[in-house]
């Protein structure tokens, strides 16, 4: 049995295959061939924080495929009230077939999976978000940039970066990343992504120099400046990442037929211009929609596995 914890833990065979498999469900939905692939089977997701994608997508992705989620918001558990993760673990994990978590730390997610019997996916920590990139990277695709792309992250060193660092060093891309001054990503995912890229021929660069970053790149992308649990920090974030928004004088140094990306949900005005956002809309939007038929592959894929 496979958990889809962090990129980290997976071959880039494997990355590929999973988003070569939401590629071929998203064609069948299309033509509203919903296929059973996990008929009757139950997907728990449970939240700590906040969402409309994730929730939206696996809700809908696992009823397509023929079985059923439960929202489970913290709140509402035992587990907002005391109860141990690993006990809630033990038990959601005999009633469902898949759990999908959204939390704060990796390591509440790790000792989930660690007393679960069936496959856990994150859905959002503070250090990874693993399954938006699987989403990205199949937009990357559609809009034809997934040979020697040079993709450009510019913004906070967060649970994002962490995953397109991943991404980059497990499928051998060049990834530069620009963020202010004591924002950098963790060391120790530093660390990491440079041993992945040394395997896999990939290259990251760190800059506090946006404009130096997307010089001649296919794919800009970004992120909140503030992430769930960070609001109390909103005003210093904002002073410190002067500079740092995605706007017309940013894009324009890129490749002229290069595409921008985000995750959502975005701070126009903030880390990206409305004119840039309502710009790259078919690629944003695109990349939402995508997290749905990414995730469905993930899904049937993980399933596949046991
Ligand atoms: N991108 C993303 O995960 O969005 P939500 O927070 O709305 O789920
Ligand atoms: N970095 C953001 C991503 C939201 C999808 C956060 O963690 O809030």
């Amino acid at each position: 049995m496979r958990h889809f914890l962090s990129l980290y833990d997976f071959t880039k065979e494997e990355i590929l295959e999973i988003i070569d498999l939401g590629i071929k469900i998203k064609k069948e939905a299309k033509v509203k061939n919903y296929i059973p692939y996990l008929q009757n089977q139950s997907l728990g997701m449970l939240f700590e924080k906040s969402s409309t994608r994730t929730r939206i997508s696996f809700e809908v992705g696992i009823h397509q495929l023929g079985g059923q989620g439960l929202f489970l918001s913290s709140n509402d558990l035992q587990l907002g009230r005391g109860e141990p993760m690993k006990d809630s673990a033990r038990v959601i994990s005999r009633m469902v077939d898949m759990v999908m978590i959204r939390t704060y730390s990796q390591n509440i997610l790790d000792e989930f999976a660690a007393y679960s019997k069936v496959p856990i996916i994150n859905g959002l920590t503070d250090k990874y978000h693993p399954v938006q990139l699987l989403a990205d990277y199949l937009t990357m695709i559609e809009h034809g940039k997934e040979e020697n792309q040079i993709v450009a992250y510019i913004g906070d060193g967060n649970n994002m970066t962490h995953s397109w660092m991943m991404l980059a060093g497990k499928l051998g891309f060049e990834l530069r990343v620009s963020t202010p001054k004591g924002y950098e990503p963790l060391d120790e995912i530093i660390k990491d992504a440079k041993m992945l890229c040394e395997q896999s021929g990939g290259t990251i660069t760190y800059t506090n120099d946006p404009k130096e970053a997307v010089e001649g790149v296919d794919v800009i992308t970004t992120d909140t400046w503030v992430s769930m649990g960070q609001e109390d920090e909103k005003e210093r974030r904002v002073k410190d990442f002067k500079g740092y928004i995605v706007d017309d004088a940013l894009m324009s140094r890129a490749k002229q037929d290069a595409i921008f990306l985000h995750c959502l949900p975005a701070y126009r005005g903030y880390e990206v211009s409305d004119e840039i956002l309502e710009r790259y809309s078919d690629t944003v939007f695109d990349e939402a929609e995508n997290r749905l038929h990414a995730q469905k592959g993930l899904m049937v894929w993980l399933d596949e596995k046991r």
